[in-house]
């Protein structure tokens, strides 16, 4: 009898040269770097350059690459047209997935499969993903959309599209770290709904759009979200024990705690950690970031659980000022370089995924009633 792995849990599903998460050590590895030497010495586009191509860039290379992506920024006109139009009490994630959807439909190129096409629409997804996602914000606020800049970097554009003014320094730099550590996950959920898409042959936009579904359940990327409806429904630092003491015992799931892979620390929290706690400590706010960690310490005490990538960026992107339900967006965007990366990755070397599944249903032999006779 074939042992079913729920969850795929230990399945090894493919290789893959672009990221390692080391669950045991709490390490993540993008390319050969730890993501703790890459968290601010690099920026996420030298990030899109290492998944890409599995270096840093050089100069030249980065130069080159941040221009393509740029010249890349404008939409379809009938995507600008979906996203005026889209119900403005729409999920900014449904509506996301929906115009990555619709850019396959202006793809003039669609029949050229040639992994320089394929590079060209990976350019195309990762560069148009934030401009959808801040026109979404604009016209759902019945705001007019600008033409979109060449002037700025990913980070600060996106800031930018939300705010209708350049970012400071410093939330553009947050921005670009969290990015940075968003960018890749080895085989994770949407990654995977990715791979799965394009291994059938299908064409990239199609996957990315995979990726984004699969990305905003509340147990993957939507969690981000849900630790900010959390904290604002324990209201205060006082009220947390309580809170979690009723939540565990009706076994409710703590949004941003624990992990399928890591069970130390993942090595991303540390780095939004201490972002949370210095734009908290700089707005005078600091409520946020001080129920947090007390539920960490609950958490850990209680569950033996960490906190993960989505519990402290929450902090993070509230103390920027970004609405919540741009959190998970947010992670949608940086992720496409991962998933891109891993797309062209699966192409290289393709096989489709087909497993197994243990059939449980009533035994072989049923005959059928005629419609009139079933009760
Ligand atoms: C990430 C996650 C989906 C991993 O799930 P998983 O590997 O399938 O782990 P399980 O759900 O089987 O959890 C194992 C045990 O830990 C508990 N647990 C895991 N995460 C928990 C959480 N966030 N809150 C409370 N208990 C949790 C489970 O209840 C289970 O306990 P039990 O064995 O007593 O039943 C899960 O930890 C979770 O739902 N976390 C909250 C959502 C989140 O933050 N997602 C973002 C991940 S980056």
């Amino acid at each position: 009898m074939s042992v079913i792995a729920k969850g795929l849990e230990g399945v090894v599903a493919n290789s893959t040269a672009l990221s390692d998460v080391r669950g045991d050590i709490g390490q993540l590895i993008y390319a050969g770097y730890d993501i703790d030497e890459l968290a601010g010495k690099v920026s996420f586009e030298e990030i899109i350059h290492l998944l890409w191509h599995g270096e840093l860039p050089t100069r030249e290379q980065l130069e080159k690459l941040t221009a393509s992506l740029r010249a890349h920024r404008e939409l379809p006109q009938g995507v600008i047209d979906f996203l005026t139009a889209a119900p403005r009490e729409a999920s900014p994630m449904d509506v996301i997935r929906t115009a990555v959807s619709m850019l396959g439909l202006y793809d003039k190129t669609h029949a050229d499969t040639s992994p320089a096409a394929n590079r060209e629409r990976a350019i195309c997804i990762t560069a148009r993903i934030g401009v959808i996602a801040g026109y979404y914000h604009r016209a759902r606020q019945g705001r007019s959309l600008p033409p979109v800049r060449t002037d700025m970097g990913e980070a600060a554009h996106f800031l930018y599209l939300l705010n209708g003014e350049a970012p400071s320094v410093e939330a553009e730099r947050t921005l670009d770290v969290a990015y940075v550590l968003h960018a890749d996950h080895g085989m994770n959920a949407s990654t995977f709904a990715a791979r799965v898409t394009i291994a059938t042959l299908s064409d990239i936009f199609s996957a990315v759009t995979s990726a984004i579904g699969t990305l905003k359940g509340p147990l993957h990327g939507g969690a981000n979200e849900g630790v900010i409806h959390m904290l604002e429904e324990i209201g205060s630092e006082a009220a947390v024990d309580a809170w979690l003491e009723k939540a565990l015992a009706e076994k409710k799931k703590i949004m941003g705690i624990g992990h399928r892979v890591y069970k130390v620390l993942d090595p991303r929290a540390p780095h939004l950690r201490a972002m949370a706690v210095k734009l908290t400590e700089e707005l005078g706010e600091t409520k946020w970031i001080r129920m947090s960690e007390r539920i960490a310490a609950v958490m850990k005490e209680r569950k033996g659980l960490n906190a993960n990538v989505d519990f402290y960026s929450a902090t993070v992107y509230y103390s920027l000022g970004i609405p919540t339900d741009m959190f998970t967006p947010i992670f949608a965007i940086s992720r496409t370089a991962g998933w891109t990366a891993h797309i062209l990755e699966q192409l290289a070397d393709n096989r489709l995924y087909r497993p197994l599944s243990e059939y449980v249903g009533p035994a072989v032999g049923k005959k059928v009633i005629p419609i009139a006779e079933r009760k």
